[in-house]
């Protein structure tokens, strides 16, 4: 069974991309064939973390959302690339061109065309997991894209200002019955384990959603620049572990 999951945030920079890119990789590590689409829009990033050229791409997904190419048409797959072990990879990349990022936001798009989108790589693919980054916020599009997807991830810094953001989030995303499932990004350094999960759990309790995991404040990824996936340049790293943790719940997500 194919599952879209959107991994979203009412803030910025929550690390939305970071964790997408991080546990598709530790999800085709583990055999699965799994897909990626880049539908932050208006600043897409995904293709730093994957080392992709953006001029060498002939599609991206705003040709896919404006009809002007199929979905697997702007798809690239980093198997052979990355050394995946037999795992998939498939990233739906968008445009970084500015023309092309305005034309996008002029026009909008149909969310059919996003549903047939990820209908179509599920099929093409034989897709286990869609996971879809997109822009923060709660605007429009963004959330009609949201109820599209199986799931949603909803990830968090533990700042006052985002929890704010996030509860208002959660209840706007509640309204379309899928399941919504929070991380927890950012942990500050010296908080520990067992406070965290207490924290978790008041904080799942409160907005009565399901706490998929959490992550610690990491030197490694703020010093990878988002130029490396470290779940696959570092596999034994603790972050990476963490990063494998939270693969293993989206597995076991209904
Ligand atoms: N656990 C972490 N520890 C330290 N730095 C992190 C962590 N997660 C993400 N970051 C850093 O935070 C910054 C923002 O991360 P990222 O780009 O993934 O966020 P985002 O939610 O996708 O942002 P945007 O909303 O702009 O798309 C990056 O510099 C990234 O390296
Ligand atoms: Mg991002």
């Amino acid at each position: 069974m194919t599952r879209s999951i959107a991994v979203h945030s009412y803030k910025g920079g929550t690390g939305k991309s970071t964790i997408t890119a991080n546990v598709a990789v530790a999800l085709a590590l583990k055999g699965r064939r799994v897909g990626v689409m880049d539908m932050d829009l208006e600043g897409p990033g995904l293709h730093v973390f994957f080392d992709i050229d953006p001029s060498d791409l002939r599609f991206t997904l705003n040709d896919v959302l404006a009809g002007v190419a199929p979905p697997e048409a702007a798809c690239v797959r980093m198997s052979e690339k990355m050394n995946l072990n037999g795992g998939e990879l498939y990233y739906s990349p968008a445009s970084v061109r500015l023309s092309e990022i305005m034309r996008t936001l002029k026009t909008g798009y149909e969310v059919d065309m996003f549903e047939n989108a990820i209908k179509r790589l599920q099929e093409k693919f034989g897709l286990h997991y869609l996971l879809i980054d997109t822009h923060p916020g709660i605007m429009h599009d963004t959330l009609l894209a949201l109820g599209v997807c199986d799931h949603q991830i909803i990830v968090s810094r533990v700042d006052q200002q985002d929890i704010f953001g996030t509860g208002v989030l959660i209840e706007v995303s509640s309204s379309f019955e899928k399941p919504v499932h929070l991380v927890l990004n950012m942990i500050p350094p010296g908080v520990k384990e067992s406070e965290v999960s207490k924290f978790a759990r008041v904080i799942g309790a409160h907005f009565t959603t399901e706490m998929a995991g959490w992550l610690p404040w990491s030197e490694e990824v703020i010093g990878s620049l988002s130029r490396s996936v470290l779940t696959l340049k570092q596999p034994k790293h603790a972050i990476s572990l963490r990063f494998r943790a939270l693969a293993e719940t989206i597995e076991g997500f209904a």
